[in-house]
Parts: C-alpha cells; sequence; structure tokens
C-alpha cells in the first residue's frame, strides 16, 4: 500500500511534512518525500491518495469499557472496536470492570480472543487489581501479565485502602507494569450524582467535592514517590489535581496522567435541563477546572487524551438524574474535540498525536506510537477541516449515550490501517470476513 502525498504528523521521528508512505507485509517499508512505484507494474499495490490529509501513527486510548463479558446490551468487543477504528483508534485499553470481572487470566484471554475474532483495532485489557473489584484481595499480576494485561485498575470502584494501594504498586512496579487510579474517596463522595457547587444545588443534585479527587490523587502521588513506583491518574477532571500532578513531576514522582474531551469540553453547565449522558464519573466540573485541565494538557502535566467510552443502555440513561448510569461514549467524538483544542491554540497538532498515539504507547509499553521504517503499519489518516453532524442513528457504538448528539464536529477519522490492513475507510462499509 502506497499512501501519497499526506501530511505526515509524526512526533516519534520530529516529522511534520508531506512524505509518501510504503507499507509492505503490514510494516512500514519506506517514507520519503516522493514514493514512485506504477500500479501497472505492480497489480498488488493499492495506492491511496492522502493529500489534504494527516497521516499520524495510529490513536490509541487507554481508557475504553468494552463491557464484554456480561454488559454486552451495551457494547461487545466487536461493536466496541468497531467504533474505535471509525474514530481513528488503531488499538484500545479496555477496563475491567465487566461481568465476570476481568480478575483472572481467564477472562483476559477471552477478551483477547474476541478481539482477534473482531479482527479491528487491537485490544490490550487493563485487569482489575483486585478479585472482583472488591478491594479486599490482589490479583495475580503476574499470571495476568502472561495472559496479556498491559496495566491494572479497578477503575469505577477505587481502591479505598491505602495499604492495598501499597500493595499493588509494589507488586506492579516489581513487574514493570502500570497501576492506573480512578482516584476518588467515596466516603466523601456520598451518594452524589453532580459537581458539588452551586449548578448542582441549584438543580437538586447532591454533589461530588473536587476535595474528593484531589486526595485521592495526592495519596497516589505520594505514594509513588515513597515506593518509587509508577502510577497514572486516569480522567483528571479537577484543577487541583491537575497542579498536583504538575508539582510531583517537577520533583520527578513517576506519575502520569490522561484527560477526556468530556472534561476538557463540557462543564457543569451541561446539566441544566438533567441530560443524564452528562452524568459522569467524575463528574463534569467548574470552567475553572476546565481551563486548568486543558492548561494541563497543553503543559504535558497531563500525557493523554483518552476516550473513558462508557456504553449504557438506554433503559440505565431513560431515567431520572439520580438513578441514571455514570458514563458517556466517546470513541467517535474524541478527534473532533481534541481538534477543537488545536483550533484554539491548547495544542499543536503534534502535541495531540502525541497525547493520543505517542504517549498511551510508551506510558502502557505498547506497540505503536510510531510510523518508524520496519514497524507495524497501524497508521490513522484524518481531515482536520471535515464538517460532521453526531447523528444517534450513525453511531456505530451499541450504546448512544452522547450528549454531543446534535453537534457540530470539525475533523474526522477518514482511515484507519492496522498491521497494513484498512480496518475503517469512510463511506466504506468495511467487513473482516
Ligand atoms: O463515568 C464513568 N463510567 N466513570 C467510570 O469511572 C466508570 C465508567 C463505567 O464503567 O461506566
Amino acid at each position: 500500500m502506497l499512501l501519497k502525498n499526506g501530511r505526515l504528523v509524526d512526533p516519534s521521528q520530529g516529522i511534520d511534512d508531506i512524505r509518501d508512505i510504503l507499507i509492505v507485509d503490514g510494516k512500514i517499508a519506506a517514507i520519503a518525500t516522493r514514493i514512485d512505484i506504477s500500479e501497472s507494474n505492480n497489480e498488488a499495490l493499492k495506492v491511496i491518495d492522502a493529500q489534504g490529509l494527516i497521516i499520524a501513527p495510529g490513536f490509541i486510548d487507554i481508557h475504553t469499557h468494552l463491557r464484554e463479558p456480561g454488559y454486552e446490551y451495551k457494547e461487545t468487543i466487536r461493536t466496541g472496536t468497531e467504533a474505535a477504528v471509525a474514530g481513528g483508534f488503531s488499538a484500545v485499553a479496555c477496563m475491567a470492570n465487566t461481568q465476570p470481572v476481568n480478575d483472572n487470566a481467564g477472562i483476559t484471554a477471552f477478551v483477547k480472543r474476541q478481539a482477534l475474532t473482531a479482527n479491528l483495532a487491537r485490544v490490550y485489557p487493563i485487569a482489575a487489581i483486585t478479585v472482583g473489584l472488591k478491594g479486599a484481595q490482589l490479583t495475580d499480576f503476574s499470571d495476568l501479565m502472561r495472559a496479556g494485561a498491559v496495566a491494572f485498575s479497578d477503575d469505577g470502584a477505587p481502591l479505598t485502602s491505602s495499604v492495598m494501594m501499597r500493595y499493588a504498586l509494589e507488586y506492579a512496579s516489581s513487574l514493570g507494569a502500570t497501576i492506573i487510579s480512578h482516584c476518588e474517596d467515596l466516603s466523601l463522595v456520598g451518594n452524589g450524582v453532580a459537581n458539588e457547587g452551586f449548578t448542582a444545588t441549584d438543580l437538586g443534585l447532591v454533589g461530588m467535592p473536587t476535595i474528593a479527587e484531589d486526595l485521592m490523587v495526592a495519596r497516589e502521588i505520594m505514594l509513588s514517590e515513597y515506593l518509587q513506583a509508577r502510577v497514572h491518574i486516569a480522567h483528571v477532571s479537577s484543577a487541583r489535581a491537575v497542579r498536583l500532578i504538575r508539582e510531583a513531576k517537577e520533583r520527578g514522582v513517576p506519575v502520569s496522567a490522561e484527560a477526556t474531551p468530556h472534561h476538557f469540553t463540557l462543564t457543569e453547565a451541561a446539566l441544566v435541563g438533567y441530560d443524564t449522558n452528562c452524568k459522569v464519573n467524575p463528574p463534569l466540573r467548574s470552567s475553572v477546572d476546565v481551563m486548568e485541565v486543558r492548561r494541563g494538557l497543553s503543559d504535558g502535566t497531563i500525557d493523554c487524551i483518552a476516550s473513558d467510552h462508557a456504553p449504557h443502555s438506554a433503559n440505565e440513561k431513560d431515567v431520572e438524574f439520580d438513578y441514571a448510569a455514570f458514563g458517556m461514549v466517546g470513541l467517535e467524538t474524541v478527534l473532533p474535540l481534541a481538534l477543537q483544542l488545536v483550533g484554539e491554540g491548547v495544542l499543536t497538532l503534534s502535541q495531540l498525536v502525541e497525547r493520543m498515539s505517542c504517549n498511551p504507547a510508551n506510558l502502557l509499553g505498547l506497540p505503536g506510537g510510531t510510523l518508524k521504517v520496519g514497524v507495524d503499519a497501524d497508521v490513522t489518516l484524518f481531515d482536520t477541516q471535515r464538517v460532521w453532524q453526531v447523528v444517534k442513528e450513525n453511531l456505530i457504538s451499541k450504546s448512544k449515550n452522547t450528549p454531543f448528539v446534535g453537534y457540530q464536529m470539525r475533523g474526522k477519522a477518514v482511515m484507519t490501517i492496522v498491521g497494513g490492513k484498512i480496518k475503517f475507510q469512510e463511506g466504506t462499509a468495511i467487513s473482516p470476513f
């Protein structure tokens, strides 16, 4: 396959320029200003005109909920990875809060097998830190890693016990693995459903204070510093949490962080009208928090943009706000929302690619994040100018719980290539079968 005339943005090689890229046997074979191979001399050659498009190392989402096994009515590994490639992701790392929980090698192997059958995006399971996400007994990290787990997290059910987190960090660091922490002090959150503050009070909703997030971020940073063990903070949403991470990084603490598009795009004001699609955990915060998350993304305090794609069925969302499930789908809207940051001067295009591809790969030690000659050809082609509207029926994810329905977006993935094979092409139904 020959990608011609695209603008290659590959921060791993310091390239931001027009380049041709040749893919042979699923690998990047050559990159040059001009590669001329005639199609007539080579019947097997597929030439793709990428003029006007950005070519980047495939995006990697380090925080996705694929829901299988157990919640197939929300999403399956197949529908989730279909949504992923449509959003420009060549790989996703999926969370362990399935049913049964991914707390043993059998489930991890099952997830890998289902992903191979779906044959779309690469899937990297994140296994549970504790058995059943109950916070009481560590899982067998080493066995889980042999089965394919790439990191450990009790996302959605944060570890309340500091000593368990200590043991988890020690165990993971002895294996070179990363703990991903969903930071929430449950005693402070109580039965909160929205950011604590004027908006929640005005709407009659119970608040979730930022201090609940900040305290746990502070705990993870201090444990990480004390133990010199790597910790990754999931979906950072509060201004103080960003500042804590910034200060910790300046001291050399091995901490990293991610932010979701909803936390850098929407404020708690979106809750007026009680759209349950805006009920997420951590909650949408104040404009001060959103500004600080953006600043964190800009100065590198926050390493990655992650979707926290959290599919829920209509039954779980079309209920009173208090009863609705937390979460929104995101895989198909990350790119245009992240491109808004480029449009507003928060990120350069190259930094966007870093936050969506290079850093996720480096943090979890995954293949990808680069288009250096010789690597597997996982490539995303996107159009920064394409204007499109989010239409519920057109969303590929099985669940449609996003507040962005009806929004006009600018920027779209037009092709996703995984291992040299086209897994998504705009306007075409690509079937791997
Ligand atoms: O909004 C959320 N939904 N936050 C989480 O941490 C979990 C997720 C889910 O699993 O639905």
